[in-house]
């Protein structure tokens, strides 16, 4: 009995260390293999400066909690190997093993060797935090806002050290930067906390309302770069999503130029219409710059503006919702060109599927109404909210006729 025991002992502790090993290795390949496509959340692949820092430190403190795993588990084993009981029917088992007691050497050691590990990896780990938190000159100033359920985004293009002038630009979802250059955010809240990730670009970043907390992200390649919001914050937490587009300077200086304009006049009998429903319907949530900006500046209680995002330049934006549903045309899967080749109305079969939101839809793409169209019909069987407490976008009852000039004016907005 005593040997079944023995043997059962020893496949169990072989089978634990197997596993172990295996799921370790597994979440390292996994963590720097799969980072092959636009939407992964891998820090183990960075894709920036500040993202390379973190990396440098992750590498070290690895290979240090490797030797510690192996060294502690390989001396259990071999322990457990070398005086386990050996089947010896001869042996007297019930004698106690010599016991040590005050031993001063072994104490001091085994006190000082994890000591000095541990005052390696905090020397490390202070560094990087000081290169983190170090301001970076000539950067984009960008305050983020987190909302039940989505992200925005206000840039102080004058650099008055505000966000609200008239030449600054606000959009929410998506972030646009420019490709090689710092960005430096301000990030807070306007309800609960929720946290600020881009894991390709930076660690994480609390964003707690009443509180502004200083980070920064920086892309070395244009692209397009995925993050979740960290912190649990209700409802939709799950679906509150970030999206990074990086992108030349040269197209960032347009891009900021063309977010500064106000939202066009509407030309055709079904967009002059959708203004007229938007107004009715959106006008007392949405905010559209030329639109109802002005109403909100004379009588700030007609709107309860703020509660949802900026529609200024909808269509400017590849994705919305809390960047879970494609709003345009995603790029073929495969085409590692987020910016270059754009599919047109004439060759959607050589377009990405727009269901798979994995893919970011490309603000150059044609609009994929029907995600579009459905939000519009039902936005709360699209994504859980709560709009009966002021958080989310309720079910407004439109009919089909309205969703589709609604949807007409809303194409205007580019
Ligand atoms: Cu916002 Cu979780």
């Amino acid at each position: 009995m005593k040997r079944f025991n023995s043997t059962l002992g020893r496949i169990a502790i072989v089978a634990s260390l197997v596993l172990f090993v295996v799921l370790w290795v597994g979440m390292v390949v996994a963590g720097v293999t799969g980072g092959e496509t636009e939407y992964q959340l891998t820090t183990l692949q960075p894709q920036g400066p500040f993202s390379t820092l973190i990396d440098n430190l992750v590498a070290p403190v690895f290979i240090i909690a490797g030797v510690v795993f192996v060294g502690v588990l390989g001396a259990i084993f071999y322990i457990i190997m070398k005086y386990r009981e050996k089947g010896d029917p001869e042996l007297d088992l019930t004698p106690m093993p010599k016991q040590t007691h005050g031993h001063t050497a072994a104490e001091i050691t085994w006190t000082a060797i994890p000591a000095a590990i541990l005052a390696v990896v905090a020397v490390l780990t202070a560094v990087t935090i000081l290169d983190l938190s170090a301001e970076e000159p000539d950067s984009v100033q960008v305050e983020v806002f987190g909302q039940q359920w989505w992200w925005g985004y206000r840039y102080d293009v004058n650099n008055d050290g505000r966000f609200d002038s008239d030449s600054d630009v606000e959009t929410s979802t998506e972030l646009v930067i420019p490709v090689g250059r710092p960005v430096q955010l301000s990030v807070t809240s306007n309800d609960v906390i929720h946290s600020f990730w881009i894991p390709a670009l930076n660690g994480k970043r609390d964003a707690v309302p009443g509180m502004v907390s200083p980070w920064k992200l920086q892309a070395d390649e244009p692209g397009v770069y995925r993050g979740q919001c960290t912190e649990f914050c209700g409802l939709s937490h799950a679906n509150m999503r970030m999206l990074v587009r990086a992108i030349p300077a040269e197209d960032f200086d347009r891009w900021v130029a063309d977010q500064q304009k106000p939202a066009p006049e509407p030309v055709t009998e079904a967009e002059k219409a959708g203004l007229s429903e938007w107004k009715n319907n959106c006008g007392s949530c949405h905010l559209i710059d030329g639109v109802n900006n002005q109403q909100l500046a004379e009588n700030p209680a007609a709107l309860v503006s703020g509660i949802a995002p900026n529609l200024t330049h909808l269509m400017s934006r590849g994705t919305f919702a809390g960047s879970i549903y494609n709003l345009h045309y995603p790029n073929k899967v495969g085409n590692d060109q987020p910016f270059g080749a754009t599919c047109t109305r004439d060759t959607l079969a050589d377009c990405g599927d727009p269901a798979d939101v994995a893919l970011a839809g490309n603000p150059d793409n044609p609009v994929y109404r029907p995600a579009l169209e459905a939000w519009l019909r039902n936005a709360p069987a699209m994504k859980p909210m709560a709009p009966d407490q002021g958080r989310g976008m309720p079910n407004l009852g439109l009919t089909q006729d309205q969703i589709d000039v609604i949807v007409a004016y809303l194409e205007t907005l580019k």
